[in-house]
């Protein structure tokens, strides 16, 4: 799979941001890549305060970013070239400009008042409990209309729904179907570890110096504002309605939990849950054997035996995997996606990582994500992630028009598409050639995954009978024995095809695929 991020993709109409019509132009890229289903970061109709992941309407196109009838030619050319297209659903909260939200805050009898997680203040005025939110700051905010705090995991411009409500639950039975029935092939759902709250909305515990450290940095233990047992039954309830549909329709959660053990619980008890959870362990884990080798072992022993792994090492939050994995080395870059697409399970790569595309630096007053406004300059914010993606070495980079300025800077366009493209030693055609193997041999799509012994630094592991993958995730040359067989496809491409006859010497940062 391949994440879009639609603004930053390619931009058909001249006005600096990225649109539907772009993707669709594009597509070609995709299929000669080896895509079999791109996701697109929100494309529903949005103020924009948290660029899409705020919706103010499910069933509308953001304006911005092209039409319903768009979507709808999207999909059909998709499909000509055996692309799928799965959406961003965002249940946790909608925009504060959403029709029900502004209905809910009118007044405490309003209809749909118990949309959204509303509470008195304390009697001494201050916030119903002590939730923080992931953004930073109380998860509360006061409405002066009816004198309650509404409750908010993100920004206060994105509200909570409450989903103990039936109505919330209903209407986004409807929001799926509307979707699925168009030809979506599935959703990539926003936290979706978070939308059920205490229903007695208890304070969370105070973190403790055995948490994590992204619990440590909150200082207390989301186990009450997210992360409760009842999220699965809604879930369980999403996928039936997936299941109810004849050609396969895929859900895949953004489960930002730290331990495989609870990601695990994500894919059901029975397999009734996501088909597919993001593993935030790996992806914050170092571009080190050790590390990745456990998180591998550890999701692999703990994943119900039918569930499918996701791999994935860049997205719209976190520094692309060019930076923040390979340091811009594009050995590291290149090893890291060899691991990508051929551990046991379902890549998905974000645009820019099959040219290396690395993050952008962005100058505070070009900042877009308002996190980077907040907190610079403590925190830059997601913008370095988001810049537009780079198709030619030209005004504009292929994204927009030589004479339009970008909604995000486009940094050096030098590691572009186009050059990539009649470069057999570049990132893109390592990318291209190792999703073709992929394609071509059903052990290394479905064979088991089996650690074998390595040196340190070294992490080696075999895929069905017949395929053995050894990365040299360090700075010194290493040695392997027992390799015999031949290169399928090494990161130095100079070594495809080799003959191996017992011994292998790996230098620094190289990753080959044997087949025995
Ligand atoms: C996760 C999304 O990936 C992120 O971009 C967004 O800000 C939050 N959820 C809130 O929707």
């Amino acid at each position: 799979m391949y994440q879009i991020y639609p603004l930053s993709f390619a931009d058909s109409n001249g006005d600096g941001f990225g649109d539907l019509q772009g993707i669709v132009e594009h597509l070609d890229h995709l299929a000669w890549l080896g895509v079999d289903g791109i996701w697109l970061s929100p494309i529903t109709l949005s103020p924009n305060d948290d660029w899409g992941y705020d919706v103010a309407d499910y069933r509308a196109v953001q304006p911005d970013l092209g039409s319903l009838a768009d979507v709808d030619r999207l999909i059909d050319a998709a499909r000509a070239l055996g692309i799928r297209v799965l959406l961003d659903l965002v249940p946790n909260h909608t925009s504060e400009q959403h029709p029900w939200f502004v209905e809910s805050r009118s007044s405490r009898g309003a209809a749909r008042r118990d949309w959204y997680v509303w509470a008195d203040p304390k009697p001494d005025g201050s916030p119903p409990n002590n939730w923080i939110s992931s953004f930073g700051g109380p998860a509360w905010k006061l409405d002066p209309v009816s004198g309650q705090f509404y409750m908010f995991n993100h920004l206060p411009q994105q509200p909570d729904l409450n989903w103990w409500n039936d109505g919330v639950r209903a209407e986004f039975d409807d929001i799926l179907r509307f979707w699925f029935d168009r030809g979506v092939a599935g959703f990539r759902i926003d936290v979706c570890n978070l939308i059920v709250k205490d229903a007695e909305l208890r304070d969370n515990p105070a973190a403790t110096d055995d948490d994590d450290p992204g619990t440590r940095a909150l200082g207390q233990r989301v186990v009450f504002n997210g992360n409760r047992p009842e999220v699965h039954d809604v879930i369980r309830h999403w996928r039936e309605i997936a299941d109810s549909y004849e050609a396969p329709r895929v859900l895949i959660g953004e489960t930002p939990v730290e331990k495989s053990d609870e990601l695990a619980r994500f894919y059901g008890v029975d397999g009734d849950e996501l088909h597919l959870a993001f593993n935030f362990p790996f992806i914050t884990a170092p571009l080190d054997a050790e590390p990745l080798r456990l998180l591998v072992e550890a999701t692999e022993a703990l994943l119900p035996s039918d569930a499918w792994p996701v791999w994935t090492g860049s997205n719209h939050d976190m520094s692309r995997l060019a930076t923040r994995w390979a340091g811009d080395d594009e050995r590291r870059t290149k090893v890291a996606l060899m691991m990508l697409l051929t551990l046991r399970g379902t890549p998905v790569l974000y645009q820019g990582d099959e040219i290396g595309l690395g993050d952008v630096a962005v100058a505070r007053e070009q900042l877009r994500d308002p996190l980077g406004v907040k907190y610079w300059p403590v925190y830059a914010g997601r913008d370095a992630m988001r810049t537009p993606m780079h198709w030619r070495d030209a005004p504009g980079g292929g994204f927009t028009g030589p004479g339009v300025v970008p909604w995000l800077p486009l940094g050096d366009t030098a590691r572009n598409v186009a050059d990539q493209r009649s470069d057999p030693g570049s990132v893109l055609t390592f990318t291209r050639d190792l999703i073709a193997l992929r394609r071509q041999h059903g052990e290394l799509r479905a064979g088991s995954y089996s650690t074998r012994g390595a040196p340190d630094g070294v992490w080696v592991w075999t895929r069905g009978s017949r395929f053995v993958v050894a990365l040299n995730l360090s700075e010194s040359d290493a040695d392997l024995d027992d390799m015999t067989g031949r290169i399928s496809i090494a990161t130095d491409r100079a070594r495809d095809g080799e003959a191996l006859s017992g011994s292998l010497r790996l230098r620094a940062w190289d990753g080959v695929v044997v087949e025995r």
